[in-house]
Formats: structure tokens, C-alpha cells, sequence
């Protein structure tokens, strides 16, 4: 029979429940009262909604877990992880992976985390980092981390190989807007085309308000266990930049605790700045939020001495913007000349909530970006990438050296390196290729470049009229 909407709450509350509990234990309690019965939609009492600090309130138990990589990542790996202050000693657990599930356990090692605390708009929390070192190259590690008592499962990782073996890995532009809604479908799908890809780029803008806590854990359980199984490489956009109050701005104070980064940058530059090699392919972030003179340099010298068959270079803000009205003339004046002599293979870039890919050859710093390519000033060999990964959208800035370009479409990028040839690949939130090219390898010469780009048709908004000026930015607020 069905229970009307008043006979359950004419349950005698008041005399079964303490007063000074709170409504919302009132509302479980009750519901327990009437479980197994059938009800109408209508007879369910409204349900207390968890409040944003309890959503992402740090516990005993590890989460935001997460690989990165400090060192080699042949024979190296680091993980952090997230408790409250209860636990003040981290530790970790490693073992070649085996079948069987008493090996692993048996014979895996424990290391005491470095722990640091971090105050947030919403918690207190101890953020705990290990790095795993004497790994074995290309081989399958197990790991868990907590505190002895209180454990993760049990991950598995794959170190990089010694040699210059075929790898794909994962570039995404700015998540940074409603990541939990609309973004974790896209880290999600990617996940599912490169499972095994050993690595993901975030080219900035993880996040919007640097010092966010909920915004940060919405980042963390998008990618939820993908994140503690294939290692991430992120660089800073300017949304991790948390504004003082004199109006200048420094690095979000969550960046460093969580994400354990190589330091082998210009000085001050600790995490945000930085290269490390996987296999044949160097590395490079560079934090274009500061500093961009001290980075060429830096840079400069890097690649002077690089012996990495492929160098790709991964930035915030792009040498060519694709957002209306948004140029950076200044990083295209000190680092494209950098970028042009040595010849880098491939620049991943956000910032401009577009997509927009060059071929070879693109403008020098000091052309107009409007007339295209001046030949007598004709090198590149670099291609440029800016992309998307969230939803919120720009209008597009079209430029004739651009193969390939979007507006109003989330995308993940899967990069496949094979010896002398560098597959990319861009793929829409829904899994369907939208851009794709190969380059190959040509001694003493400039990359060779095949567009496949597929035949369908670029996805742009309709021209924008005098009487319908300003397409929205999908409801989310353009800030720079
Ligand atoms: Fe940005």
C-alpha cells in the first residue's frame, strides 16, 4: 500500500530524535524509518544537499592521487596524494606487479612521503609526496599510499623504456570552466582512445580561480584514477595565478603541494618551468606567465645540448593566438626565434578557447600575422597548436598559415611517436577525428608534414553580421 506523503512525517519526531541533531540526520533517519515501503515520488522528503566544503573535505582516506614525474621517468616516478591533518606521516608502497595478489604485497617496499600542509578556502590538508627511484626501465609497478592503516587500492604504472620505443601520450588545452560537468567526459574519452599512453600534457588553465579547493577537486575527480596510473605533466596558465591584493599575481598556492615537478628550471621558476625526457621525446613546459626573457635563455641552452630525437614544447599562452583580439607579441618576439633555431617539432598551447593548428611554416615575429607567410623570412618547421578541452568557447581569430581551426568545440589531442614519425591526432569531446597530420624526420632538413585532416567541414560559427554582433562565450565569463 502506498504511504501518504503526510502519514510519514506524522512519525513523532520530536520524541524519537535528540532536538539539537540536525535536519539533515532528521531527513536520513526518517527515510530509514520508511525504507522498504513504497512510496510516490511525492511522499520523499526533500533531501539535504551536501554543502561544497563537504563535497571535497580532505579525510583519513588518500585521494586526489596522482603520478607525476620529478626525475627520469625511466627509472623514477612520483606520487602525491591528499589526507586531512589527522595523518601526518604519508607512506608508500611499491613491488613489481604480479598476477597474484599476495606477491606484490609481499615483497613491496615502503617509503615515508614528504608532507606538506596547505591552508585552502574550505580545509585544512596535508598533501603527501613520494618518489619511487631504482625502478627497473619499461617495467609494471604496483603502489599504494596512506598511512599504515588507511590505504588506496593498489595501482599499477609502467615506467618509460630505455630506448627509443614507440609511445603515445595526451595534450589537453584549459579545462578550467564547469570541469566536473563538462570536462571529465573529455579526460574520460581520451582515456578510453590512448589507454596506454605514457603520459597527459595540460597546457594550462587546469582550473579558474587559482585558489579554488572545490574547483581543484572537481579537476581531481574528473580524472579520478586515470590520474594515479598514467603520469601528468601540467604547466601553469594564468588561472593559476591567484591575484594580490597590490593587483600582481603569483602562483596558486595549491600547484606546488600537489603537483610534484622536475626543478631543473631557471631559478624561482621551481615546478613551473622545466624539461624531462620520455623515450625519444623531450619535453619542455615553460611557464609563460613570468619571466619570458630568463626562458629563452634557459631554453636556448636546453636545446643547444638536447640529444632527444623530438622536442616538443608545451606553454599557456600562444606565439599565434586564435582568440579575437588576443595576441602575445611579446612571447612570439622572445621565444619563437629560440623555438625557429632549434628546429622544435611541436608547440602545445592554450589560453584561447579555440582550436587552431599551423603547417610548417608560419609568420616571424615581425610580420603582420594578417598577410600569412613572408617567404623571405621562411622558417618554421615547428607546428603550433592551440586547443580546448573545456566548454568555455571564444570567437575565433582566422589566419591564413592555419590548417585547420574550431570554434565552440571541446577537444582532446592523442600524439603517437614512432622513431621518425610523430602522428597527431585531435579528436571532439564525442570521439570523432578532427584533425590529424604526420611528420617525419628528415636529416639536416626541416620536418617533413602530411596533413590528414578529415574531410569534414570545419566547425565554425556563422559570420557574424553588424546586426548581430558578439557571439556569446557560452555563458561564462571571458577573462584573461
Ligand atoms: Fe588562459
Amino acid at each position: 500500500m502506498t504511504k501518504s506523503r503526510s502519514a510519514a512525517w506524522r512519525l513523532p519526531l520530536t520524541l524519537t530524535l535528540p532536538l539539537a541533531l540536525p535536519l539533515v540526520t532528521c531527513v536520513v533517519l526518517v527515510s530509514g524509518a520508511t525504507l522498504g515501503q513504497e512510496q510516490t515520488p511525492a511522499s520523499i522528503p526533500p533531501i539535504a544537499q551536501r554543502t561544497v566544503a563537504d563535497l571535497h573535505r580532505p579525510t583519513v582516506t588518500p585521494d586526489r592521487i596522482i603520478l607525476t614525474w620529478t626525475d627520469n621517468p625511466t627509472t623514477s616516478q612520483a606520487v602525491t596524494w591528499r589526507t586531512s591533518t589527522e595523518i601526518t606521516r604519508g607512506l608508500a608502497e611499491i613491488a613489481l606487479a604480479e598476477s597474484g595478489p599476495q606477491g606484490q604485497r609481499n615483497n613491496a617496499r615502503q617509503l615515508i612521503a614528504v608532507t606538506q600542509p596547505l591552508e585552502t578556502d574550505l580545509n585544512a590538508a596535508h598533501f603527501h609526496t613520494v618518489t619511487f627511484r631504482d625502478l627497473t626501465p619499461a617495467a609494471k609497478y604496483a603502489y599504494r599510499v596512506g598511512d599504515g592503516v588507511n590505504w588506496s587500492e593498489w595501482f599499477l604504472f609502467t615506467t618509460a623504456s630505455d630506448q627509443a620505443e614507440p609511445l603515445s601520450f595526451i595534450y589537453f588545452g584549459d579545462a578550467q570552466n564547469d570541469v566536473r560537468s563538462q570536462w571529465s567526459r573529455v579526460i574520460r574519452s581520451a582515456w578510453t582512445d590512448a589507454p596506454k599512453a605514457k603520459f597527459m600534457i595540460h597546457a594550462g588553465d587546469l582550473i579558474n580561480s587559482a585558489e579554488s579547493d572545490s574547483e581543484w577537486g572537481e579537476w581531481f575527480d574528473a580524472g579520478g584514477w586515470m590520474n594515479a596510473m598514467i603520469p601528468s605533466i601540467p604547466i601553469p596558465g594564468n588561472h593559476e595565478q591567484a591575484k594580490l591584493e597590490d593587483g600582481s599575481r603569483r602562483l596558486s598556492h595549491h600547484w606546488r603541494p600537489q603537483f610534484a615537478l622536475p626543478e631543473n628550471g631557471p631559478e624561482g621558476l621551481e615546478e613551473t618551468c622545466f624539461t624531462l625526457v620520455c623515450q625519444n621525446v623531450r619535453i619542455v613546459g615553460l611557464d609563460s606567465n613570468r619571466n619570458h626573457e630568463e626562458q629563452a635563455v634557459w631554453l636556448d641552452r636546453l636545446l643547444s645540448e638536447n640529444t632527444a630525437e623530438w622536442v616538443v614544447c608545451t606553454f599557456h599562452h600562444p606565439i599565434f593566438s586564435t582568440g579575437k583580439d588576443r595576441d602575445n607579441a611579446e612571447l612570439r618576439k622572445l621565444w619563437k626565434p629560440v623555438l625557429d633555431r632549434h628546429r622544435v617539432d611541436l608547440v602545445l598551447q592554450g589560453h584561447d578557447h579555440t582550436y587552431g593548428r599551423t603547417g610548417l611554416d608560419s609568420p616571424t615575429a615581425e610580420q603582420n600575422l594578417a598577410t600569412g607567410v613572408n617567404t623571405a623570412e621562411l622558417y618554421s618547421g615547428t607546428v603550433y597548436v592551440v586547443s580546448v578541452s573545456g566548454p568555455k568557447m571564444y570567437n575565433l581569430q582566422r589566419h591564413p598559415f592555419m590548417a585547420r581551426q574550431a570554434e565552440d568545440t571541446q577537444l582532446y589531442q592523442i600524439i603517437h611517436v614512432d622513431s621518425d614519425k610523430l602522428h597527431f591526432e585531435a579528436f571532439t569531446a564525442t570521439g570523432e577525428l578532427y584533425d590529424a597530420f604526420t611528420l617525419r624526420k628528415q636529416p639536416g632538413q626541416k620536418n617533413s608534414l602530411t596533413d590528414e585532416i578529415p574531410d569534414t567541414p570545419e566547425r565554425l560559427r556563422p559570420p557574424v553580421t553588424e546586426a548581430a554582433p558578439g557571439r556569446s562565450t557560452g555563458g561564462l565569463s571571458r577573462s584573461r
